[in-house]
């Protein structure tokens, strides 16, 4: 609800608002979610996905108790969310952030519970020439849809090329020691990286402000992370067309899409 009367209330004086937050912290953590992709047309994880796949739900797929069971049916998933993101591109969200991290990257780290790459990919049509400054390259907290790793030991690479899910047999194999290739993501059930979780943590207990954009804020333990900064003194600033249980801690909560209030918010 707000008030249309009280400049600092409106829509317009949110924005303000956040603008000046964002602009005078010195350490931010920014955390995406699925929200942050969908003008980019990736279904959000609680959208109701189309066709073949609306009978299963992502947390009977994305499990290693279904990749036991089942890994053709669980590569044939994720080889159709891989299709489906091949054609997609970064939107007007996820290049207001890339440039706003390669522009400005001390102090800031940009966290993401996405799987799709796409922040990935808005940082690299940027090129900047410190593209790997310690702040500007995205971190995946769930990992990367693109990348593969063994199922059982340590070899891992980018997987780009399509997988023929037609049967177990052309599934791939590690090179290494021929038990069968995942996707490199975080499943239900499966722990964070330590090193990822506790750099994420660290950071959020000395951020001055957090920018949330584009997540149900109700899974754990990334959805922690803005809360950690609300304890230690920072503040939140929220973008997401819907209230989520965020809303009512954050300090700047602006109801719109990630698409349209980003650029205006960063640039
Ligand atoms: N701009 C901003 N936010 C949006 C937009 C948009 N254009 N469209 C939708 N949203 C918001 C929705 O209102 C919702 O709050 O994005 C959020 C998406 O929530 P979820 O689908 O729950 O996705 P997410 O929060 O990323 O899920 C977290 O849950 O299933 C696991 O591992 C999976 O990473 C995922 C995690």
């Amino acid at each position: 609800m707000h008030d249309a009367r009280d400049p600092l209330r409106g829509p317009l004086g949110r924005l303000t608002r956040a603008r000046r937050l964002l602009d005078e912290a010195e350490r931010v953590l920014v955390l995406t979610g699925a929200g942050i992709s969908a003008e980019s047309g990736v279904p959000t994880f609680r959208d109701e996905m189309e066709g073949l796949w609306s009978r299963f739900r992502p947390e009977e797929l994305a499990t290693p108790q279904a990749f036991a069971r089942d890994p053709r049916l669980v590569w044939a998933w994720y080889e159709w969310r891989r299709e489906q993101l091949r054609t997609c591109r970064p939107n007007a969200a996820h290049r207001a952030l890339a440039r706003r991290l390669a522009a400005a990257p001390e102090g800031r780290r940009l966290y993401t519970q996405n799987v799709d790459g796409l922040h990935d990919r808005a940082h690299d049509e940027l090129a900047c020439p410190d593209g790997d400054a310690e702040g500007a390259r995205p971190r995946p907290l769930h990992g990367d849809i693109f990348r593969v790793r063994c199922s059982r030991c340590a070899w891992h690479d980018r997987g780009l090329d399509p997988v023929d899910a037609s049967a177990v047999d052309t599934l791939p194999r590690c090179p290494r020691c021929e038990a069968l290739v995942r996707p490199a993501v975080v499943w239900f059930g499966e722990a964070l990286d330590p090193e990822v979780l506790e750099g994420a943590v660290e950071h959020a207990q000395n951020a001055d402000a957090c920018l949330v954009v584009g997540t149900s804020a109700v899974v754990q333990p990334a959805a922690s992370l803005p809360r950690i900064v609300l304890q230690a003194g920072g503040a939140v600033v929220e973008v997401n067309p819907q209230p989520t249980p965020l809303s009512s801690m954050a300090t700047v909560r602006i109801a719109g899409a990630a698409g349209a209030v980003l650029p205006e918010l960063l640039d």
